[in-house]
């Protein structure tokens, strides 16, 4: 693909990454949607980049996602790129974690991609050329004990993303999987020492990181790792 006009709904794309991935995907010239659930993060994202277009989402629910669905489809009858990057971190201790707490990152980070996506689908398969990129992580790869339902739920997606793209192997639907390394804008908060710990590990700058993913999807590399995130598939190879 040559991301060149192209309309593509980032999920999550009010902040972070998800919103570094709009800013370089406007440049090049594409149609970009973000969604997400902070109105006023939202409107600080229009007013940065006045191109860009904003609807609200809660990738957890599947009544939300179809309302959306509704919006997008009549608002933009040309998206062919899907972009699930909605997701959330929490570090936690399983003696004193809350079941709902747990309940909620396993189904913002796995369900939500996976209903995102069931309910695009149909339209997406209906595009000369269309594709799916789901934001996992380089602990997806590795069992990190601090932060683990968000390591699990990163896992689960990595798998899920694998059996997408052989169902979809002879569509037009393409399936890329991004594996970021921890970036300039880190999600782990935690215990003092926790974060002592995790401080350590090298930050890639997350315009470093959507230039990876640009790169890859041009080149049409399905999984795209970049930086810190190679040597924690490596390493996770061994601990299993
Ligand atoms: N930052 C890193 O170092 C890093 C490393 C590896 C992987 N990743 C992955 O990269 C992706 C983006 O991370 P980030 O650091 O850029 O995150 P972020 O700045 O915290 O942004 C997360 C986005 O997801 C949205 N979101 C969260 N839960 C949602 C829900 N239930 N329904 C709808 N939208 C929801 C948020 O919207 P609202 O604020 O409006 O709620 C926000 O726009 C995530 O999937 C993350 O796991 C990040």
């Amino acid at each position: 693909m040559d991301l060149v006009n192209d309309t593509i709904l980032i999920t999550g794309g009010s902040s972070g990454i998800g919103l570094e991935m709009a800013k370089q995907l406007l440049a090049l010239g594409n149609t970009v949607i973000v969604t997400g659930r902070n109105e006023e993060k939202m409107n600080q994202a229009k007013a940065k980049y006045p191109q860009l277009y904003t609807y609200s989402v809660e990738v957890t629910d599947i009544e939300s996602i179809q309302q959306l669905y509704v919006q997008i489809i009549r608002d933009f009858p040309a998206l062919n790129i899907l972009i699930n990057n909605a997701g959330m971190m929490n570090a936690i201790k399983f003696q004193t974690a809350k079941a709902e707490g747990i309940a909620d990152e396993v189904t913002t980070n796995l369900a939500g991609p996976i209903l995102m996506t069931q309910v695009f689908l149909p339209h997406l398969l209906k595009q000369k050329e269309a594709a799916v990129l789901n934001v996992t992580s380089g602990i997806a790869y590795f069992a990190f004990d601090k932060a683990p339902i968000y390591s699990a739920s990163k896992l689960g997606l990595h798998s899920y993303t694998q059996s997408l793209r052989k169902q979809l192997k002879k569509t037009s639907v393409k399936v890329f999987e991004l594996a970021p390394p921890r970036t300039s804008k880190p999600m782990f908060s935690g215990t003092e020492e926790d974060n002592a710990s995790v401080d350590r590990i090298p930050e890639m700058p997350i315009a470093e990181v959507v230039k990876k993913m640009i790169e890859g999807i041009k080149k049409n590399r399905e999984t795209i790792v970049p930086g810190m995130s190679k040597l924690l598939k490596l390493v996770g190879k061994i601990q299993l």
